[in-house]
């Protein structure tokens, strides 16, 4: 089979592969046919290097048909239509039974001191084989798949393996008070359809980037924004003069650590090589370099007795949070991977041809398998409009 396999930094090919075969009992293989580029995935593509071997199969956000199965999958049947959550659970330990499947203690990876297996993501967490490639073998598969019906496009559904439950847990961990005010940090992908669960459900919404067509997107639907390479370092007054001086309620980070890493660093410095010095100097200066940029500006945006709600990934532990002003400021963090299969049966209903969170036209690309290569490269430099690319084995 065709797959999409890491090379490398910034290098990743399309390669023939071996099919995936049943192993377990509890296997499943699936035909992939709508498979996605996640942020997360530039993670892989640029820093995450050390824990990637040469030829592994990328990706965890694929949908198709389920071709073979094993002896022990339940109700999961050749021929059904499935969504793959990014994240491999058994549904039946201590840690899934609180419905904390990204913990699941059957399939923690424990020699790296990480939570569940992921597809396509890493020795950090087991080295299984991702989503972006014809077939997909699919383990603990009688819990690991989401059944969804016959018909719609699978743009409808695809966004259920990661963004639409990983945006949903966003906002509900952020717990924003019936009509109070949200900002949003980072308009990629999972900020985006944060804002527009937020705001279907409600909810003020404040979204933040640097990105013009991001910035755009978000704003079409009604979105009041803040950007970036106007208020640099100075979010937090921006949200207080929109909020009678007071922050907001919660704050959703879905940028992560690579934020002011070297991709965005040279979106800044891309960026502000266009602009006039007395304009660039600032961007720069305001805009920062540090990998916990957005996290800040979440802790000072937010008001007093607020929660902080991160969804973008961290790694590293070295970077010092400001502890005293957390305390001081009385704030609540929450954190993690989606719990995927927690939010399924919140968001299913909204799945419907009405499509209030617009799904069916959340992509900006869609293109066969074959152009992966050029498509994680556009996704990484944000060029051409890029936000969400669907890859079409
Ligand atoms: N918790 C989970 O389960 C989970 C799942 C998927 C993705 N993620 C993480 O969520 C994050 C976002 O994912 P994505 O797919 O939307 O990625 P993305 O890289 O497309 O989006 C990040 C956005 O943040 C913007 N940005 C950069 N610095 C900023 C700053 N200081 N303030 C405001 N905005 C800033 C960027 O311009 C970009 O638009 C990533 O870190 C990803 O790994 C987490
Ligand atoms: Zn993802
Ligand atoms: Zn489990």
């Amino acid at each position: 089979m065709k797959a999409v396999t890491w090379h490398g930094k910034r290098d990743v090919r399309v390669e023939t592969v071996p099919d995936p075969t049943i192993q377990e009992p509890t296997d499943a293989v699936i035909r992939v046919t709508t498979t996605n580029i996640c942020g997360s995935d530039l993670h892989l593509y640029e820093v995450l290097g050390p824990f990637m071997d040469s030829g592994d199969i990328l990706g965890h956000e694929p949908m198709g048909v389920v071709e073979e199965v094993g002896s022990e999958v339940g109700d999961l049947k050749v021929g059904d239509r499935v969504v793959i959550p990014f994240q491999v659970a058994c549904g039946s330990c201590w840690m899934c039974q609180q419905q904390l499947y990204t913990q699941c203690e059957t399939t923690q990876v424990r020699e790296h001191g990480s939570g569940a297996a992921l597809f396509g993501y890493s020795k950090l967490y087991g080295q299984i084989p991702g989503g972006q490639a014809e077939y997909l073998r699919v383990p603990q598969a009688q819990f690991t798949h989401i059944k969804v019906p016959d018909g719609p496009p699978d743009e409808r559904f695809v966004y259920l393996s990661d963004v639409l439950p990983t945006a949903w847990q966003a906002v509900a961990y952020a717990d924003a008070p019936k009509d109070g005010t949200l900002l949003v940090l980072g308009l990629g992908p999972i900020g985006d359809m944060a804002t527009r669960i937020a705001s279907y459900q409600g909810t003020r919404v404040i979204g933040a980037d640097l990105v013009p067509e991001r910035l755009e997107r978000a704003k079409a639907r009604g979105i009041e924004t803040i950007d970036l390479r106007e208020h640099g370092s100075k979010v937090g007054d921006a949200v207080r003069d929109l909020t009678g001086g007071r922050g907001t309620d919660a704050v959703v980070d879905a940028v992560g650590m690579e934020a002011h890493g070297s991709p965005i660093t040279k979106t800044i410095q891309q960026m502000a090589g266009l602009l006039p010095d007395f304009v660039a100097r600032p961007v720069f200066e305001n805009a920062g370099v540090d990998r916990l940029h957005a996290l800040y500006t979440a802790i000072d945006a937010v008001r007093r007795g607020g929660t902080v709600s991160l969804s973008g990934v961290y790694g590293g532990m070295a970077d010092p949070m400001p502890m005293m002003t957390m305390f001081d400021k009385q704030i609540q963090l929450r954190m993690g991977q989606a719990n995927v299969k927690k939010w399924v049966p919140d968001i299913l209903p909204l799945l419907t041809d009405d499509d209030p969170l617009g799904v069916d036209a959340f992509h900006t690309h869609s293109v066969p398998l074959d152009q992966a290569p050029e498509m994680y490269s556009t996704f990484q430099k944000k060029q051409d409009g890029c936000v969400k690319v669907l890859l079409k084995p």
